[in-house]
């Protein structure tokens, strides 16, 4: 396949790098690739960004089937522009087509073309602190049909916005809260995919959380609502006694691969890191002995996310008296000197675009 590149007469002013928030902004370019049966994927291009023309009738709009990703590119302090295991979010996309009967990528083929968009944009990759530019592959059914079946035809897309702190607390501990009445997903469904319905689940919760003053909602598993699973925007870690633990990818949790990243270092650093069931049960009875440490949670958006109170029912915990704690502060400075180019990247975790 060629990748044709149509360069935009006219560029946007850059944005006020100290300000930028999260995916309000998006670069000048983006990517376009489509797929029908006959050709499979075919006519890749950058172009300039603008807005898709979709007949009202476009299967995604009706029946959510789409995939998308999250990853990020790094200025470095020398000025060059890398990304953070870019091949694993290949990976994943592949997994979720799998789950929403979308056909494969070449995870090779739209790597190069993510990069090149990324070396014609290096001029959006904000270089302030603790900022980056966020990359979202997507890919959505286009067949105009009102029929439930897997859509014939897809377009793929990549757009690219300047970002900084994905929580307006920043690195400050958030705090979260368990909801009782409603699940995100079940083992068997799609939780473990990254698809627009997964997020769509979660509004209503996320809503009622946000009424109470919590930023986001710790989910419990979909069966007994007893055990862990994730918090939706981010995976979830417990330091109790000394050992790091976060759920077990059961099939209804994203595997994150901050999340991965998380596991590895600890383990490097011969901290004990489980990755088993954990009930919410266990995490207050910790709290009530005094071994639950920190929690914390983890992703490509929130990188490491202190969480300062957990509310569950009508306990409220303070977790590590609202401060960061060591181990979440040890990773976060770990994995961004990796990310920003601080440290030498031992895990050849990092890839080079300019
Ligand atoms: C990410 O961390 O990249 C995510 O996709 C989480 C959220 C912004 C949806």
């Amino acid at each position: 396949m060629q990748l044709t590149v149509n360069i935009a007469d006219q560029l946007k002013p850059r944005p006020d790098e100290n300000n930028l928030g999260f995916g309000t902004l998006f670069t000048d370019h983006m990517f376009n690739m489509d797929y029908s049966p006959e050709q499979g994927w075919h006519n890749p291009r950058i172009e300039p960004y603008g807005a898709l023309e979709l007949d009202p009738a476009t299967m995604v709009l009706h029946y959510g089937q789409a995939v998308f990703e999250g990853l990020k590119a790094f200025r470095t302090s020398d000025g060059r522009v890398q990304l953070f295991r870019p091949a694993e979010n290949m990976k994943r996309m592949n997994r979720s087509c799998d789950l929403l009967c979308i056909p494969h990528i070449d995870e090779d083929f739209t790597l190069q073309a993510l990069k090149k968009l990324v070396e014609i944009e290096k001029q959006w990759v904000p270089g302030a602190p603790g900022t980056s530019l966020y990359i979202r592959p997507t890919i959505i059914a286009t067949d105009p049909y009102l029929g439930v079946r897997a859509s014939h035809t897809y377009r793929f897309f990549i757009i690219l916005s300047p970002v900084g702190a994905y929580y307006a607390e920043g690195f400050n501990p958030v705090k979260i809260m368990v909801s009782h009445d409603h699940v995100r997903a079940v083992r068997g469904g799609v939780g473990e995919a990254k698809t627009p319905g997964n997020y769509a689940a979660s509004l209503l919760a996320g809503e009622k959380a946000q009424q109470e003053g919590y930023t986001q909602v710790l989910w419990l598993d979909g069966v007994e609502r007893k055990y862990i699973e994730e918090v939706g925007s981010m995976n979830i870690f417990f330091v109790i006694d000394g050992e790091l633990v976060t759920p077990a990818l059961n099939g209804s949790i994203l595997p994150g691969i901050t999340r991965d990243a998380v596991l590895t270092l600890a383990r490097s650093w011969n901290m004990k890191a489980s990755e088993r069931r954990i009930s919410i049960d266990e995490v207050i009875a910790a709290h009530e002995k005094g071994t639950l440490e920190e929690i914390f949670g983890s992703g490509t958006a929130a990188v490491i996310s202190p969480v300062g109170e957990l509310k569950y029912g009508d306990k409220i915990i303070a977790v590590g008296d609202g401060k960061v704690g060591p181990v979440a502060q040890r990773l976060f400075d770990a994995i961004t000197d990796i990310q920003y180019g601080r440290v030498e990247d031992t895990h050849g975790w990092i890839e080079a675009v300019v």
